[in-house]
């Protein structure tokens, strides 16, 4: 009886080999798909694909198969768009077709394909704008977010203080002042750290749904298409799974690199002090006046790529690119960074070098290359607030903080813990002294 089974099961799965050996080469003998390794049954290319080092794997397999190329991440083929040119091409120039979110098992769980990050068609192109919108009037790019900003690393600056020179772990107090930004922008007002319901948010997002009911239930109904208020909720939870930890993980990172670089810590240290003083705090205008600061924090995006595939896209229609057509539906993965670890763009890519993004007379060097926050038409709408953010919390920091490692630089790891869908820092402790 046991052998039986087992005779089955052997014979189902080389019939599952042939089956998918078959459809594989059918594909590929039309010449249709891009090309790419041979995927085993169900598996896919677990062999080829290890998600523990993914950006050197895709790096390889573009060294074998080019810029455009198939995946089988379990059973589903996933088209990985390698290097500057071609996604530029697929995400600019056919952003038409390419601007399509793919799946995100997340997605269907968490948001029912509805808020922005997760919807398509007519009903994205509403919510994104009217998100837009809101951010806008809310005063995205203007004075009024930089003071909720500003106001903030008051609370940030007290609870690093409150270390009083000893070793903590950041983590926490960045992810409370990153959250406070964005409560502040959605519901009008910040919560204390040690406010129960926000440690509860930042522990466990899904209480978005509390918060809303006490700081935002009075928000007048749409009841027209998309503006009801499930979007407009599920836009809000949007923005905050989007907006928190992206930023405060740039932040943790961006600190690990200054403790394990001191001499860049000081220039930027100097830098502050030559232009912005110690009498006031660092503003969105004195960015233009510190290129080095600038330099070093663009740095810190493109080294450490936090979403080195950006979000799943997919193509909208049957579409022809490049000499293939890639199918109505298929998962595409733009790698943001092949873009931001191209070697000729920025020479030795795998160092840390605020050199990257300076001109040798010392001014800020733009580079297109520079897409930490993806291209085209779903490109990060939070850019703005973010890269505010992580001037004005870091300058701010370091305005009153020089940064000290627990242990020797040369020890520090600054390799990424997790290298799949995001980059997050090791675990790491800092001490914080004041000036
Ligand atoms: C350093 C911080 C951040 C980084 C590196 C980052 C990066 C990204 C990337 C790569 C995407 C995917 C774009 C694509 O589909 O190709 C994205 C999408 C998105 N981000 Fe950010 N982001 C950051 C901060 C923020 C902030 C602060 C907000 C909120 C205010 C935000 C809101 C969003 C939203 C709503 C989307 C989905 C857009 C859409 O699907 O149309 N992000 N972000
Ligand atoms: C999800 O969406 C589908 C169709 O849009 C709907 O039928 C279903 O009830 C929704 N599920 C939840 C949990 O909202
Ligand atoms: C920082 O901490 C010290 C000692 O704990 C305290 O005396 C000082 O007032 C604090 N400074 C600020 C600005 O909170
Ligand atoms: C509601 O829908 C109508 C027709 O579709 C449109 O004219 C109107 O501007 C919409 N109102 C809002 C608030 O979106
Ligand atoms: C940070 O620096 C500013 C400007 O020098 C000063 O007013 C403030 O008290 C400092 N805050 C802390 C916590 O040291
Ligand atoms: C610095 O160099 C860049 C490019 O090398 C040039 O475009 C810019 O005009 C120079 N600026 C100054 C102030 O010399």
């Amino acid at each position: 009886m046991e052998l039986l089974g087992a005779a089955t099961v052997v014979f189902l799965v080389c019939i599952a080999c042939l089956l998918s050996f078959a459809a594989w080469r059918g594909r590929s003998v039309k010449g249709k798909m891009p090309p790419g390794p041979a995927p085993l049954p169900i598996l896919g290319n677990v062999l080829q694909v290890k998600p523990k080092n993914l950006a050197q794997t895709l790096q390889k397999l573009s060294e074998e198969y080019g810029p455009l190329f198939t995946v089988h991440l379990g059973s589903d083929p996933v088209v990985v768009l390698h290097g500057y040119d071609v996604v530029k091409e697929a995400l600019i120039d056919h952003a038409d077709e390419f601007s399509a979110r793919g799946h995100m098992p997340i997605g269907d769980r968490a948001n029912n394909g509805s808020g922005i990050v997760f919807s398509n068609n007519e009903e994205w192109v509403q919510i994104r704008r009217f998100a837009l919108s809101t951010l806008r009037n809310f005063g995205m790019g203007k004075r009024s977010i930089e003071e909720r900003i500003q106001e903030e690393t008051d609370y940030l600056l007290e609870e690093i203080n409150k270390t009083e020179g000893t070793p903590f772990d950041p983590t926490f107090m960045l992810s409370c002042a990153v959250s406070n930004v964005i409560c502040s922008i959605v519901f009008g007002k910040r919560c204390d750290y040690k406010d129960k319901k926000f440690l509860a948010l930042i522990s466990n997002m899904n209480n978005i749904f509390e918060m809303m009911n006490s700081h935002w239930g009075q928000e007048k109904e749409h009841h027209n298409s998309s503006f009801h208020m499930k979007n407009l909720i599920n836009s809000a939870f949007d923005l905050f799974i989007a907006g928190t930890e992206t930023t405060s993980t740039t932040i943790r990172y961006g600190l690990l690199l200054l403790l394990k670089y001191p001499k860049i810590q000081e220039k930027v240290q100097e830098e502050i002090d030559r232009v912005v003083g110690q009498s006031r705090k660092p503003c969105v205008a004195d960015r233009t006046q510190m290129p080095y600061t600038d330099a070093v924090i663009h740095e810190i995006q493109r080294f450490i790529s936090l979403l080195p595939l950006s979000l799943p896209h997919t193509v909208t229609r049957d579409t022809c690119f490049r000499e293939y057509v890639i199918p109505k539906g298929t998962t595409v993965f733009p790698s943001l960074s092949s873009v931001l670890h191209d070697g000729k763009e920025f020479p030795n890519p795998n160092e840390f070098n605020p050199g990257h993004f300076l001109n040798e007379n010392g001014t800020f060097r733009k580079s297109e290359f520079f897409m930490p926050f993806s291209a085209g038409k779903r490109i990060c709408p939070g850019e703005g607030l973010a890269r505010m953010e992580l001037f004005l919390f870091m300058g701010t920091i370091l305005q009153n903080f020089t940064l000290k490692p627990v242990v020797n630089p040369q020890e520090l790891s600054i390799t990424p813990t997790l290298s799949g869908t995001g980059n997050v820092p090791p675990a790491y402790q800092l001490c914080a002294l004041p000036r």
